[in-house]
């Protein structure tokens, strides 16, 4: 062992850090380095890509009509002021450390490996989970239009939603492999891809703002701020951690509601960090990461604002549909032609949703693996594609059989808490990252440090406290297994060993 001193961050200490210039180094390594092709403009269409999806074409209904009221408006507005600060934490850190692996590599540099690790084992509730979660969310819309077409799939490959008894989601099983071998063939295909299916996305997404506001009724907006209620089922596990901890009566509705439903809605704006995540493949990443990672979230806030006031303007809260929302407030108001538009551009949209969490998980996985943590087999790049192709075969087959035997509304607040801590720990990398390497260059420095960062670590941990117990529950038994998994192997695997050598 060679931690013989526990206080020295540079030996073999759970707080030992990787150099920024060893991060940046290892990059350069033949057969373990990326392909540098994306511009500012690719992260914010990637950007965007990944973040417009099943928080707004589908959590919105069912947060209106539980929750918030037409007031859902103010928990997006509430969910993208906490994005934002974390988005500036998050711009310095990428434009410093420019290495695949996003919040995982920003800690590795900054707060020391164990913290590091921890955040890497995190991140695969958002990336990995949050791809099972999207592509059965797509699943959906893709029956929906199906059976419009006349083809019904039996119930029991319409996943465990549907079916009665056994389910497997065949569809979201299938979307989940194709989109391995579109990554496996290489990023600079999959971001054209991507480029297309974002214009159609956002084309619909602004549809409906536009269209639909010429259907609103000014009636629907009151009560604005519904009076709070006791919850239906919000007793015991199902209650936020925050009423059970002070004691409250669990309720929805009022301005409680609002936070509850931020914590929710907030599932609809993951995916700007995952911009950070292909630091290393971009051309230009001191200027290019701030730009791509602020302009994707800002250009979000402001439709998901826009989205949220037109639906719920459409529709009384009460009323509108918890499956596809967007849809049916048009069908609703007596325009089936625009719903069956918007279906069509959600089941294509959720695809890039999909294909952007695949690659960062993949990207991240690599990392961590190119780190020792993880075995070093799965960080070796294809010598013609340049990706990394076994670590992105063996996720993308893991994650497609999850998706077929996944349940949305159970995983979708496990991807929120992870995400969010997640985000704490990049507030807290910041801070410590400006004391331990003030010399560094920064291309993009975050304001008002700490004073920033420590805003952003309480607003993360009071929306994780709006979430339920029992979502609590899982997710210390997800890091308390990772724990396990890097005291057995990750420790003494680390690539540092041999770098701190005596
Ligand atoms: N933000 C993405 C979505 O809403 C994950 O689907």
């Amino acid at each position: 062992m060679k931690d013989r001193d526990p206080n020295n961050r540079s030996a073999g200490g759970w707080f030992r850090t990787k150099t920024i210039e060893q991060s940046i180094q290892d990059t350069e390594e033949p057969d373990h380095a990326l392909n540098r092709s994306l511009s500012a403009l690719d992260l914010t269409v990637f950007g965007v890509g990944v973040i417009i999806g099943t928080g707004i074409f589908v959590l919105t209904g069912a947060v209106a009509k539980e929750q918030a009221g037409p007031a859902t408006a103010l928990a997006f507005v509430v969910a993208g002021i906490v994005c934002a600060l974390a988005a500036l934490c998050y711009a310095e850190f990428a434009s410093t450390v420019p290495v695949a692996g996003s919040a995982y590599t920003f800690s590795y540099a900054s707060i020391g490996e164990l913290p590091a690790w921890i955040i890497g084992w995190d991140l695969v509730l958002e990336f990995a989970l949050g791809t099972a979660v999207v592509a059965v969310g797509w699943s959906g819309y893709v029956r929906s239009l199906m059976d419009n077409a006349g083809w019904h799939l039996p119930d029991a490959l319409a996943g465990p939603d549907v079916a009665e008894g056994f389910g497997f989601d065949l569809l979201a099983f299938l979307l989940v492999l194709a989109l391995t071998a579109v990554l496996v063939l290489g990023t600079k295909l999959s971001a054209r891809v991507t480029t297309l299916i974002v214009a159609i996305k956002v084309v619909v997404v602004l549809i409906v703002i536009v269209a639909g506001a010429f259907f609103i009724d000014a009636k629907n907006y009151t009560p604005f701020i519904p009076p709070s209620s006791g919850s239906v089922e919000g007793s015991g596990l199902d209650a936020p951690l925050v009423q059970l901890m002070f004691g409250y009566e669990p309720t929805t509705f009022g301005v409680q509601g609002i936070f509850t439903a931020a914590a929710v809605v907030f599932f609809a704006f993951i995916g700007f960090d995952v911009v950070a995540t292909t630091a290393e493949e971009t051309v230009n990443p001191q200027r290019d990461m701030p730009r791509g990672i602020l302009g994707s979230l800002l250009i979000c806030t402001v439709l998901y604002v826009a989205v949220s006031l037109v639906v719920t303007g459409m529709q009384k809260y009460t009323e509108l549909s918890v499956s596809a929302p967007l849809a049916d407030a048009f069908k609703a108001t007596g325009h089936p032609w625009y719903a069956g538009a918007i279906s069509f551009g959600a089941a294509v949209g959720l695809t890039t949703v999909c294909m952007i969490l695949l690659l960062g998980q993949t990207r991240v996985f690599f990392a961590m693996s190119r780190d020792g943590l993880l075995p070093r087999f799965f960080s070796k790049t294809h010598p013609h594609f340049r990706t990394p192709y076994r670590s992105t075969i063996l996720l993308g087959v893991v994650i497609a059989i999850v998706a077929g035997f996944t349940s949305i509304e159970e995983l979708a607040e496990l991807v929120n808490i992870g995400t969010l801590f997640a985000f704490a720990i990049v507030a807290l990398g910041v801070i410590v990252l400006r004391r331990t390497r003030p010399d560094l260059h920064r291309a993009f420095r975050t304001p008002w440090v700490p004073l920033l960062p420590i805003v952003s670590i309480a607003a993360s941990l009071w929306l994780m406290l709006n979430l339920p117990t029992e979502t609590w529950v899982r997710f210390a038994a997800w890091m308390a297994l990772g724990f396990v998994i890097y005291a057995v192997y990750g420790r003494s695997h680390s690539r540092m060993n041999a770098t701190t050598k005596p």
